[in-house]
């Protein structure tokens, strides 16, 4: 058996929280948020949980296949900001919502690189046989863990959710090709929620409220995004052969245009290729990936048998890159 990418969906919640609100804010500017970054606007979920948002995305997604929801067996959400802290999982809330409440559901951490490690887990069950229709969900309430006085994070990230559908296929034409994950934990302080888990200062995860907010060393991490996100997608692409100019859409986690646009060039990506949605999304961490496939898939630039290279960075660190056809069912 394969693993094929069946269906997309996503949903962003109406509130825009544009760069010259987050002025009134923070000591920041248009001009500076846009130059170092790239990104104009963000949405902000008012009262949506992040499984609302994930429910959201992922009936787009059934809509948009043959495949019936009661054929789901497996359902995998990527989070960092999850409707509870520790449990229940967002995942089995999600299919509480979608009336699944029988199936297996979990959730997983790997920060903006949780979609490429959610889509490797399909791939994995689909190919042991153990499960045939997989519903991966990134979904991302940030605003309730950014601090919104401190500018050198509260601008980069927004809210969101996308969901795909990946099911089992005898015909290898369809199937995922390779995914590649990996991480590394000697940089978990570049990007961490300090407070509130079991490695935290404080006993009471309300003795001091500021450290469950993220933090960032945007700068080293930028730098270690870069030459990872360059490296890892020159392998997998060597691996299997593949020239970037074969690739249709070349769709990274979107952070940062400075990011995005160093990857691309190194890679001699054409403007047509890199898909960008961070100037209206901002950074939506698991969520962006799926996202941003929606955007092409809904002004009609992703065609079936088409070619997606996703390449993914994030908290962990983590990172992972993948190259998957588009396969509608
Ligand atoms: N508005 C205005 N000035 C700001 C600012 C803001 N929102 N945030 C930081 N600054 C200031 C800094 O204080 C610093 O001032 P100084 O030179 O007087 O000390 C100056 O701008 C430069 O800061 P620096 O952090 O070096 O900027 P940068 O060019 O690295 O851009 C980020 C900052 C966060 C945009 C950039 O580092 C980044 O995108 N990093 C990667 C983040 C990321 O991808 N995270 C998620 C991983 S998935």
């Amino acid at each position: 058996m394969y693993a094929a990418f069946r269906s997309i969906g996503a949903y962003v919640p109406p509130k825009v929280l544009s760069n010259n609100d987050l002025t009134k804010m923070v000591d920041t500017s248009d001009e500076w948020i846009t130059k170092r970054t790239g990104i104009k606007e963000r949405h902000i979920a008012e009262d949506e949980t992040t499984s609302d948002m994930g429910v959201k995305a992922a009936t787009k997604a059934l809509k948009r296949t043959a495949i019936d929801k009661s054929e789901i067996d497996l359902i995998v959400c990527a989070t960092i900001s999850p409707d509870y802290f520790c449990m229940p999982s967002t995942a089995t809330i999600i299919a509480d919502k979608l009336g699944l409440p029988n199936v297996m559901a979990f959730d997983i951490s790997a920060a903006c690189t949780g979609f490429i490690y959610a889509l490797s887990i399909a791939k994995a069950y689909i190919e042991a046989g153990i499960k045939k229709n997989v519903l991966i969900i990134g979904a991302e309430r940030l605003s309730k863990i950014i601090d919104y006085s401190d500018r050198a994070t509260c601008i980069l990230f927004g809210d969101g959710a996308g969901a795909a559908i990946i099911s089992a296929t005898d015909n290898k034409k369809e199937a995922i090709l390779d995914i590649h994950t990996g991480s590394d934990g000697s940089y978990a302080e570049l990007l961490m929620t300090p407070n509130g888990g079991s490695g935290s200062a404080h006993d009471s995860i309300r003795a001091e409220s500021a450290g469950v907010f993220m933090q960032m060393r945007g700068n080293e991490t930028f730098k270690i995004a870069v030459k990872t996100l360059t490296s890892d997608v020159k392998d997998i692409l060597a691996k299997n052969s593949i020239k970037a100019s074969e690739i249709s859409h070349f769709i990274p986690h979107q952070a940062n245009y400075r990011i995005i646009k160093a990857v691309g060039d190194v890679l001699e990506m054409t403007e047509e290729q890199v898909v960008l949605t961070v100037a209206k999304y901002g950074n939506t961490s698991s969520a962006s990936i799926p996202m941003a496939i929606n955007d092409i898939y809904e002004s009609k630039k992703l065609q079936p048998n088409e070619m997606m290279l996703l390449d993914a960075f994030g908290g962990g660190l983590t990172w992972g890159s993948a190259l998957v056809p588009f396969s509608p069912k």
